[in-house]
């Protein structure tokens, strides 16, 4: 069986993310099947620096070594977000410095990691999922203002003119949400702001969506003339608001499922001049954030490889081309 980068090699990058745990337990299936890492978590703004000038760099540490020894480059993953950011860069309530914060912290990561990432979620989950409402509540539009985005964009690319700054978010193929994102970074774009990407997440369900609303999502972010990257692929095994917790997989879910994974690879295949990088959110069904969100302690299987790191029927899928 030829490996997931092997057989995408004239198509994007494969990517997983990755913990400073899972670079060990997981080692052999990162190196033979993935071509670019994210962290998880250990690069966000909270887990390099939860207080003022206190920073710490451990378990980031331990990834990038993984990734230097094995030549593997990261997705930088992430600045300015509302999430697992920490609260002293808005407590005096100063603008200017809380900017100059942010520059401080760009400059830091960036000295210790600028050869090892090649991009950078700049900016988190600014767009607000209600319908009536268009940029998130958050404290950095709160005390910068709504061109906030701006500031943290041109902040990134002075200090890593390198890098290809990304906006990322979910929900982004949903109508309701996605035109608000492509009027954000296109507004940005021709503003001349310099950003270079949109991070599509994907975390789809079982039996969403179809190739038709993919394939015609993708085609208007690739109207936008930024280059795309799909972030955080998963497929859930629930819909909305299904808080049953059954004790393993249903055989017809995990088909639905297969379908799913194929139906969306055939979509990032035909757009693989747009399309640069496929992540998956995780590596393989014993370890994934869905096994606590949205219900707490519901084991869910979104991945590719199975508890036991075997290959799913999803898998086989995207490899049958
Ligand atoms: C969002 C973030 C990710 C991660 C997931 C849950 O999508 O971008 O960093 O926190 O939620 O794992």
């Amino acid at each position: 069986m030829l490996s997931l980068k092997e057989k995408y090699q004239d198509y994007f990058k494969i990517g997983c993310c990755v913990s400073a745990k899972t670079v060990e337990t997981h080692a052999d299936l990162i190196t033979t099947h993935f071509n670019s890492i994210t962290c998880e978590n250990e690069m966000k703004y909270i887990s390099v620096c939860n207080e003022r000038d206190n920073y710490r760099f451990k378990r980031a540490d331990r990834i990038v070594s993984f990734a230097r020894e094995h030549h593997i480059p990261l997705r930088g993953h992430t600045f300015v977000w509302h999430n697992q950011t920490p609260d002293f860069i808005f407590e005096r309530g100063d603008k200017e410095e809380a900017l100059e914060t942010l520059r401080e912290h760009i400059i830091m990561m960036h000295d210790r990691y600028g050869k090892d990432t090649y991009c950078w979620d700049v900016v988190n989950e600014a767009i607000e999922d209600k319908s009536d409402e268009y940029l998130r509540d958050t404290p950095w539009r709160r005390l910068v203002g709504d061109y906030y985005m701006d500031d943290a964009f041109r902040i990134a690319k002075e200090i890593m003119p390198e890098q290809q700054l990304f906006y990322n978010d979910y929900n982004e193929i949903e109508p309701f949400k996605m035109h608000k994102i492509i009027r954000a970074v296109t507004d940005m774009k021709e503003r001349g702001i310099p950003i270079d990407g949109v991070g599509l997440q994907c975390h789809f369900k079982y039996n969403n969506p179809n190739y038709d609303k993919l394939k015609r999502a993708i085609e208007l972010y690739a109207a936008t003339g930024l280059r795309l990257q799909i972030t955080e692929m998963d497929v859930s095994m629930f819909a909305n608001h299904d808080e049953s917790k059954p004790i393993k997989p249903d055989a017809g879910r995990l088909e639905q499922q297969a379908k799913t994974y194929d139906n969306c690879f055939k979509v990032f295949r035909e757009y693989k001049d747009v399309i640069d990088c496929v992540t998956l959110w995780g590596i393989a069904d014993d370890v994934n954030w869905l096994d606590n969100f949205p219900v707490e302690n519901r084991k869910n299987w979104p991945l590719l490889f199975d508890e036991e790191h075997k290959p799913k029927e999803a898998l086989l899928r995207i490899l049958d081309f």
